[in-house]
């Protein structure tokens, strides 16, 4: 059964998309003056301050994921669009979050990695390729978009001709929920989660005779404590390991390109001059800008640990987004500086036993993206007649650009 989706768009009332993509004055409000807030309307506590977000995500003694209401929900309300028990980390506590953890993090290891990032080189060089003679572009269908989606089927083993094929799946079993429309999205999503699933699996069935170097292979082989994936399994892991990845990836992407050029239009010149500051550049946008803006805990055990009498049962919302522009974490917060010597403890991967395991891949694609990028054009400008508003959708996780216009110049 799905769980009970959390309206958040009741907590926040923001009045435009755009409003929701830069809620800075939002999180400056609330951390000044409703730190830890109860909320009647969807029958949740609100924590916005970086001590208290940590501790929520990372108590899980107090703060549990096994919960029955949740702010995000992906996946679909079927046997092949949901993820098998024995992977179920994202709902479980440590010890049994343990366990499978490790069987997932059998295929993300710092030797993956560095298997893989060739692989990555090679499709952001493709798809920068693909700009050649272009002065203006379009980076969320250029870069942004297909680069997580391509790199994840390619990781996966999946056959480069299917890849489009891959993303049409993709995109419906990750579109969002509300309440008002989450019977008809996910009628939608089951016709997706089996078309998916029937391709999959015969794909999942040929690696187990013929492994290569690719995840799923990986996964037939992850073995903890004795127990392995079935084929059924691994075919539903992946839908995880997708959701997780793809949408959070493009997320980050399409957002430092914003940041380049709304944020800070000094920033693009200083990388392309000095290309090793990509990576801690990709940290501040990571902090500064908003991608997965919140994660949701269920309390296990009566607690004040938040300064207010939580009851066992209650849910807490804590909000990653607010908690990365505290001024009590991070020096002058509200402004992007690319030299913070402490952007890197920013909230967006989350913390404690759930922190993000791709966030080594999501940096890794994140770095060569830009890098590849900045390599190409010495110059990027905004084009005048963009209208945020008009470019921003619902996503699962947030308010996603859905294009954005940029004007290149080209290293000669
Ligand atoms: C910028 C990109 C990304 C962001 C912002 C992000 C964010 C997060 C956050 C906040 C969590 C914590 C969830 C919780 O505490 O309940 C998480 C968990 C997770 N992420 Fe990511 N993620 C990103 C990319 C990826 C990628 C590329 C993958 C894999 C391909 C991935 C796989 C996972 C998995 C499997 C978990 C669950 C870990 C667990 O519950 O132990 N993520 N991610």
């Amino acid at each position: 059964m799905m769980k009970e989706i959390i309206a958040v768009k009741e907590i926040t009332q923001f009045k435009t998309r755009a409003e929701e993509f830069s809620p800075y004055a939002w999180c400056k409000e609330k951390l000044e003056n409703d730190p830890v807030s109860y909320h009647e309307g969807t029958n949740t506590w609100n924590v916005f301050k970086y001590e208290h977000v940590k501790l929520v995500l990372s108590d899980y003694k107090h703060f549990s994921s096994e919960r029955k209401r949740t702010t995000i929900s992906v996946g679909a309300d079927s046997k092949e669009g949901s993820v098998p028990d024995k992977i179920k980390l994202t709902e479980a506590d440590p010890p049994d979050h343990r366990k499978r953890r490790s069987l997932l993090a059998a295929a993300f290891t710092p030797r993956s990695l560095k298997n893989w990032e060739p692989r990555i080189q090679e499709i952001a060089d493709e798809l920068i390729e693909q700009m050649e003679g272009k002065s203006e572009i379009d980076i969320v269908s250029s870069l942004a978009s297909p680069l997580p989606i391509i790199v994840m089927s390619d990781l996966m083993g999946v056959p480069s001709k299917d890849r489009l094929l891959f993303k049409e799946w993709v995109d419906i079993l990750f579109l969002p929920f509300d309440k008002e429309t989450q019977d008809e999205v996910n009628e939608k999503k089951i016709v997706a989660a089996r078309e998916y699933y029937e391709y999959l699996y015969p794909i999942v069935v040929q690696k187990r005779s013929n492994p290569a170097d690719d995840i799923i292979s990986d996964l037939l082989q992850a073995e903890v404590d004795g127990e392995m994936f079935t084929d059924d399994e691994v075919v539903r892991t992946t839908m995880l390991i997708l959701g997780a990845g793809v949408e959070t990836t493009s997320h980050l992407l399409a957002n430092s390109f914003y940041s380049l050029l709304y944020d800070d239009d000094t920033v693009y010149q200083e990388l392309h001059e000095n290309l090793d500051l990509v990576p801690q550049a990709v940290e501040e946008m990571l902090r500064y800008r908003f991608n997965l803006t919140k994660l949701d805990r269920m309390v296990s055990v009566d607690n004040d640990l938040l300064g207010v009498k939580l009851k066992k049962g209650d849910t807490v919302v804590a909000w990653m987004s607010a908690a990365n522009m505290d001024e009590d974490m991070f020096e002058d917060a509200f402004t992007l500086n690319i030299h913070r010597p402490n952007n890197k403890k920013h909230l967006a991967f989350g913390n404690g036993p759930h922190f993000c395991l791709g966030a080594p891949l999501a940096r890794l694609e994140a770095k060569i993206a830009l890098t590849t990028f900045l390599k190409e054009f010495n110059k990027i400008e905004p084009v005048a007649s963009f209208q945020l508003e008009d470019h921003l959708t619902d996503s699962a996780t947030g308010q996603t650009l859905t294009s954005m216009p940029l004007i290149v110049h080209r290293t000669l």
